[in-house]
């Protein structure tokens, strides 16, 4: 949980600050202004709870004021309906100024993020004993260059083709002119806006608390999670599914998207967050890919910056998590996919078949994985249900399919039991 650290850190400072500030008061007279009236730092007279925060905090995911369109917030793209993930099949969402700059990649969930660790190159695992480096891991955002969620509700905030405030002053001075002011000189002081980066701050540091609000970001409520308390079954074929996503020799999506509970007994959120390049194939819907120099890369960038001249990294992403991924419309981070069938399909023939998911290039030769270029194409994960001879056997048939798929949806949250589903 290390992304609460800073907010119970700011908590603790505020709450010092006031205590502070109130024995002072105490030994003030009566008729004497007090001398910290004017004074920058302030504090408001009730500290902020952590309930006030949050409550802040999910004003402002829902508030479309606080985009440069005034048409678009936080929920526009992560929608409460759809787990907090895209509400609808666009590879990639609009937004910006006139709410028609097209995004570079698919919208996460916002769900089961909690347990992110931060970035590292070096991953150890410490869980069990095992000292060894899982290699790049975590973060937030797909190439894990966000260190938390604090600092990620920062970037849509300001970016150009998202909420395109340009700078935190600008989004200070919506606030200031929005239904939240009035909560932002009770919360953090009457003069919280004439220190601008300060109120972008707290805007969001209480966007941060909100989305570590169990009920909305981690329920636990899947028909997955009935199994693992023992309070639910699962049928034939979910459980066929189950072993199928487990077994190494076959879908071995377990070894990345882990399904157990950890040794301290935490429910899987089905990502061990390790940076793996998969080869998704390239997808012409994304609006950047009409430069044909265009490649996002992932963790070597462009979107991230400080890995630039990492060869190694190109084309690794954060494995997602797969809680609520049968609700999605759209996959990977480039949203090639729109089916999850296909998905499935994607890992179990990329190999054996690759005529099937990659286009022909130029040279009339099978373009595999196109969009990738060729020097950093040995990066693309082999192991299994990877890594078959082309026109070989397939990892898993559509039995296997149909069976995994079965198992997916009980990682939906919102099972009732004793409903079907
Ligand atoms: C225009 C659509 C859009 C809007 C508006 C938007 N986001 Fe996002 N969000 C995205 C996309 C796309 C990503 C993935 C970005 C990447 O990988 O570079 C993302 C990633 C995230 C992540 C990281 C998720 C992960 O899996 O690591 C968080 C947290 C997040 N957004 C929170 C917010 C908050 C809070 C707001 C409002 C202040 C917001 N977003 C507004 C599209 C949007
Ligand atoms: C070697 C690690 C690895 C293995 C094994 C693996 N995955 Fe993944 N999975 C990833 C990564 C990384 C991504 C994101 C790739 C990207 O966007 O380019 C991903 C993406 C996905 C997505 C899309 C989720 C979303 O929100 O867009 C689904 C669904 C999925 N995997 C299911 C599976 C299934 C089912 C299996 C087994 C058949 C499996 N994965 C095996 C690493 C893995």
């Amino acid at each position: 949980m290390h992304a609460s650290t800073p907010w119970l850190l700011t908590l603790s400072l505020i709450v010092g600050g006031a205590l502070a500030v109130s024995a002072a008061a105490s030994h003030a007279t009566p008729a004497a202004k007090p001398a910290y009236a004017d004074a920058s730092y302030t504090p408001g007279a009730h500290p902020p709870s952590a309930k006030q925060l949050e409550a802040l905090g999910k004003q402002l995911f829902f508030d479309r004021g606080l985009s440069a369109s005034g048409r678009m917030s936080c929920a526009s793209c992560h929608s409460p309906d759809h787990a907090y993930g895209p509400p609808n099949g666009l590879a990639a969402q609009l937004g910006g100024m006139d709410g028609k700059q097209p995004g570079t990649r698919a919208v996460p969930s916002l769900r089961y993020l909690q347990n992110v660790p931060a970035f590292s190159e070096h991953f150890h695992d410490n869980d069990g004993n095992d000292s060894e480096d899982a290699g790049p891991t975590g973060g937030f955002t797909w190439d894990g260059r966000a260190d938390s969620t604090h600092s990620q509700a920062a970037l849509p905030l300001l970016a150009a083709n998202e909420m395109a405030n340009g700078t935190a002053e600008n989004v200070a001075r919506k606030l200031q002119a929005s239904p939240v002011a009035a909560t932002f000189r009770q919360l953090f002081g009457k003069d919280v806006f004439q220190r601008p980066k300060q109120a972008f701050d707290k805007a969001v540091l209480a966007l941060e608390v909100f989305q570590q609000n169990p009920a909305e970001f981690y329920p636990y409520s899947s028909k997955y999670d009935a199994y693992l308390r023992g309070q639910a079954q699962l049928s034939a074929a979910e459980m066929r599914g189950l072993r199928v996503f487990n077994d190494p020799a076959k879908g071995n999506c377990a070894s990345c998207h882990l399904s157990q509970r950890s040794e301290s007994g935490a429910f899987p959120s089905f990502s061990d967050f390790g940076h793996i390049a998969v080869g998704a194939p390239r997808n012409p819907d994304i609006a950047a890919n009409r430069d044909g120099h265009y490649y996002d890369l992932g963790l070597c960038g462009p979107a991230r910056t400080d890995f630039r001249n990492r060869a190694d990294y190109c084309g690794l992403f954060r494995t997602p998590g797969l809680r609520n991924v049968a609700t999605r419309k759209v996959f990977f981070h480039n949203g090639v996919f729109h089916d999850l069938r296909q998905v499935l399909r994607f890992y179990a023939e990329r190999d054996v078949k690759p005529e099937k998911w990659y286009p022909a290039g130029q040279n009339g030769k099978l373009a595999k994985f196109d969009d990738l270029p060729a020097r950093y194409q040995g990066n693309v994960n082999m192991e299994a249900p990877f890594g078959g001879k082309k026109g070989g056997k397939p990892a898993y048939g559509e039995r296997d399919i149909d069976d995994m798929l079965a198992f997916l949806k009980t990682l939906n949250d919102g099972y009732q039991p004793g409903k079907r589903g």
